[in-house]
């Protein structure tokens, strides 16, 4: 089929665990985490241009619109690559905060990678555009299949896995950007004191377990960033006391997130939450195996 025109969603996700094991001799950290997608997503157009040149709008005036931007990066290394004739202008409807933990430039770049896949017809498989991705940043791997995983290496090694139990999803971001080499830059390995339990979590996630995956949350940079940027305790604190069953920073923050499953206190959570800070979303995960939310 040959498209001239092509709208993927592009995902939020959220890290359920996220343990450093180690800081490697490249300077990044060999990582185990476990990352699941919600349904909080950008939407990237793409619109093939026939003089080969790539170009970028964003609904947000503030994110780049050059090889900065992730989804930029990812049309000119497949352009590059596979020595494309063709170009195509990228629009980003942003939804997903930015600098917030939430991968949403990651997500934006996957979404250009399976994108640019069908608009100029290169047949690459999902693992082939997973391999690419990482040549962008270590969580686009993981963004172009979405669904829930277990990443390791520097994230870019994905395994994939069930559904975790059914719930809702509450999401506030303070009104601060997080730079994650910033924060792995303060982190000091060898002073974790509490790392997360990834096999427990992977326990929770196989059985459904939902209180088990809300006792199994955890999160090593948490810390680094708590001592950077207190707000992000206050949230914590509010999403505890008003009923949370489980409340987590996701990846290197400011984004914070609750785990319920009753609705009721999906409603007392985010009226607590509103009247301190702005960003608030309510969410689902979208937990499906591989292929079955990103097709
Ligand atoms: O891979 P990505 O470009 O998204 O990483 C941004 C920065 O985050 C890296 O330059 C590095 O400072 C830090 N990082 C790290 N270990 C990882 C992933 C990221 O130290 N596993």
């Amino acid at each position: 089929m040959n498209y001239v025109r092509i709208s993927v969603k592009a995902p939020a996700k959220i890290n359920l665990t996220l343990d450093v094991l180690a800081k490697r001799p490249d300077g990044y950290h060999e990582v185990e985490m476990v990352m699941t997608t919600v349904d909080l997503a950008d939407r990237v157009d793409m619109t093939l241009r026939e003089d080969g040149e790539i170009t970028l709008d964003c609904s947000a005036s503030f994110v780049p619109d050059d090889i900065r931007n992730h989804a930029y990066k990812a049309a000119t290394l497949m352009k590059e690559k596979f020595q494309v004739r063709q170009g195509v202008h990228l629009y980003i409807d942003k939804q997903i905060p930015v600098a917030a933990g939430l991968a949403g430039g990651s997500s934006d770049a996957a979404a250009t990678l399976r994108g640019l896949n069908q608009l100029w017809n290169l047949g690459l498989t999902r693992d082939e555009l997973a391999k690419i991705g990482a040549e962008i940043g270590s969580d686009v791997p993981f963004c172009v299949y979405g669904g829930t995983a277990l990443a390791t290496g520097r994230g870019e090694q994905i395994a994939h896995l069930g559904a975790p139990a059914p719930c809702w999803v509450i999401l506030a971001k303070p009104p601060i950007g997080v730079s994650t080499p910033d924060v792995y830059g303060n982190l000091r390995v060898a002073q974790i004191d509490n790392h997360p339990d990834t096999k427990q979590m992977l326990q929770a996630i196989a059985t459904q377990d939902f209180s088990l995956m809300c006792q199994s949350l955890g999160n090593v940079l948490e810390n680094v960033t708590l001592s950077l940027h207190p707000q992000v305790r206050q949230i914590k604190d509010l999403m505890v006391a008003s009923g949370a069953d489980g409340v987590l920073m996701s990846g290197s923050g400011p984004t914070v997130f609750a785990l319920v499953q009753k609705e009721a206190k999906v409603h007392r959570i985010y009226n607590a939450l509103r009247g301190f800070v702005k960003d608030v979303f309510v969410v689902r995960m979208l937990g499906a195996k591989e292929g079955e939310i990103l097709a």
